[in-house]
């Protein structure tokens, strides 16, 4: 039987956790001294999946005060297509609906993964910042609209399927 996760709200104490996903990667965004600031920041959301093992993935988001942006995720790769980054931007989206405001977020052009999570989630390409990361990739935005909306998204009826045009 699959191992259950649990997703929840980040406390201090998940912070070198967080800090060791994210290490992880190639392009990794946060210092210890950030993911503690993000945890402890009055304006920010950051939420953990806790698996019987530990933290296997995050997710951090700002609210601001016309729209929520994804700030950074991550799953460990021992836990990856699992659907757990799925649900932890489906907690992000809820958090989006529940303010009636846009959920935006940035990705690398060569990310293809976590492109292929968003677009199938059903996020929409609005912007490109040419040459934006150190590695030389663009800068793709995305947004999801949730505003009055109560759908899964990307069903029919959430206006937001199909509109990806990445
Ligand atoms: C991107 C990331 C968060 C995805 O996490 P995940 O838990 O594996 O994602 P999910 O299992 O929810 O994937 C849902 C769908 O997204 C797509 N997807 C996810 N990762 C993919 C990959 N590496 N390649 C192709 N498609 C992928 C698939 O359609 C997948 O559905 P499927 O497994 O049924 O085919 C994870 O790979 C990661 O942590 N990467 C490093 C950090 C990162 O790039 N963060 C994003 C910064 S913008």
């Amino acid at each position: 039987m699959a191992d259950p996760v649990e997703v929840r709200a980040a406390v201090d104490a998940d912070v070198d956790a967080v800090f060791r996903i994210d290490a992880d990667r190639a392009d990794a965004q946060w210092s210890r001294e950030s993911v503690a600031a993000e945890i402890g920041h009055a304006g920010a959301v950051v939420i953990v999946a806790e698996a019987a093992t530990g933290i296997v993935g995050f997710c951090a988001w700002r609210r601001l005060p016309d729209v929520n942006e994804i700030t950074n995720i991550g799953v460990a790769e021992s836990a990856r297509r699992r659907g757990l980054a799925t649900r932890l931007v489906g907690a992000a989206i809820a958090d989006c609906r529940e303010r009636g405001v846009s959920l935006l977020l940035e990705v690398a052009d060569s990310n293809t993964g976590a492109r292929a999570l968003y677009e199938g989630m059903g996020f929409a390409l609005i912007g490109r910042r040419r040459r934006y990361y150190r590695s030389g990739a663009d800068a793709l935005l995305m947004r999801m609209r949730c505003e009055g909306t109560s759908d899964p998204p990307g069903s029919p009826s959430d206006g937001t399927s199909g509109a990806t045009s990445a």
